[in-house]
């Protein structure tokens, strides 16, 4: 999509955008070929909400929010688009939603450089979906909270220590003095997911991605977290950016939602529009594939046919067209549609709706 028809679209949120993705790509270059992982992804990120990001494995969710951390691979190249961070003051009781005090091109800094750095933490942070690729193995769990609150809220190591072992307590670890002082490898898989989703929180970023900050845990366990970083985000007022491939979980968190299919959103509006008017094939698909709790109807549920494609190839037309139960031969085989607004607050990518035809 041309820059024109992006900016040219209207908000679909009611809200300010705090953080802007802007027709992103990112391609991979590696030792088997180009893996194109994001073919210009555009979205807005609602200040103050929590917006999901959706699709099936392999779609682009996790490549997109590193891009915004600005921790991508080597091998990755962010060949066209920006991100932009919008600065907001403080409101009295401490969101960061006030007016726009300033913007920062994150795509415009230096990944290894101090301003990143600085953003990362205090501005943006990141619950990692591989959480022993973000916890230091040679420290303890306590001591990795503590010091990035110390480094960027200006307060002493006891204190700094006082709130690790709340948050920690917050987020369910039962003895948090004891884990605060517990190395990584010294605890389950799902106690290392929560001393992330801690980590996560310490700071009380603007933004926060929370990259399947939960696919680890039991099911009681998942829902107590998602009900507290529900609760911590509407006290702060934090923007969360929640990655996941569980719509039932969509539905719990999220107040938007962004559907992606092979490195595009092809559908974004309000979590309620999704669930009881989804517009583009996939995003039905997708609905079609999971249990509804209370149906009394006993339909089987049908996966959708085919494979996400690999990456390393190119589809001509509509990325989805080879598995979509809408496919218009002639049509949809020649071109990408663009994604258009198809009522207040609901934009798809289909030509079902559009002839519009991406640039
Ligand atoms: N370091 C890398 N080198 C090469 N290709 C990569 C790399 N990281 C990601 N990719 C490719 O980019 C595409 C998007 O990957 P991404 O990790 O964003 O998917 P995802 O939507 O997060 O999937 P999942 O639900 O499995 O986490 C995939 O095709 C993946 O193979
Ligand atoms: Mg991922």
């Amino acid at each position: 999509m041309s820059q024109m028809a992006a900016s040219a679209l209207k908000s679909i949120y009611k809200e300010d955008a705090i953080l802007r993705i802007n027709n992103l790509q990112v391609f991979f270059y590696t030792d088997i070929g180009i893996s194109r992982a994001l073919n210009g992804v555009t979205f807005d990120v609602p200040t103050g909400k929590v917006l999901g990001v959706v699709g099936e494995s392999g779609c682009g969710k996790s490549v997109t929010a590193l891009a915004c951390m600005r921790l991508l691979a080597r091998s990755a190249k962010i060949l066209k688009g920006d991100i932009t961070l919008f600065r907001r003051s403080k409101k009295e009781n401490g969101n960061g939603n006030g007016a726009i005090v300033d913007e920062v091109k994150l795509t415009d800094l230096d990944p290894m450089g101090d301003e990143i750095r600085k953003i990362r933490g205090e501005e943006l942070a990141m619950i990692f979906q591989e959480p022993m690729t973000s916890l230091n193995p040679s420290y303890t769990v306590g001591d990795q909270i503590a010091e990035a609150i110390i480094l960027h809220q200006e307060v002493d190591a006891a204190e700094a220590k006082q709130r690790t072992i709340k948050i920690l307590d917050q987020v369910g670890m039962a003895n948090a003095a004891g884990i605060f002082a517990r190395y990584p490898h010294e605890l389950s898989g799902g106690m290392r997911q929560r001393a992330m989703i801690a980590m996560g929180l310490s700071c009380n970023p603007s933004v926060l991605f929370a990259d399947e900050p939960t696919t680890a845990l039991d099911v009681t366990t998942e829902a107590q977290i998602l009900d507290l970083m529900r609760d911590l985000q509407a006290q702060l007022g934090m923007s969360i950016v929640f990655i996941t491939h569980n719509l039932g979980v969509v539905a719990q968190m999220c107040d938007y939602v962004a559907v992606m299919y092979l490195g595009r959103i092809v559908e974004q509006t309000s979590v309620e529009t999704l669930f009881y008017s989804p517009k583009h094939p996939y995003t039905s698909a997708l609905l079609n594939s999971i249990p509804h709790a209370g149906s009394r109807e006993r339909k089987r549920l049908q996966p959708i046919r085919g494979v996400v494609p690999d990456p390393y190839s190119s589809i001509k037309g509509c990325p989805f067209h080879p598995r979509c139960n809408s496919y218009m031969p002639g049509k949809c085989d020649q071109a990408v549609p663009a994604i258009t607004q198809i009522e207040e607050g609901h934009n798809v990518r289909c030509f079902l709706y559009s002839d519009e035809v991406e640039e």
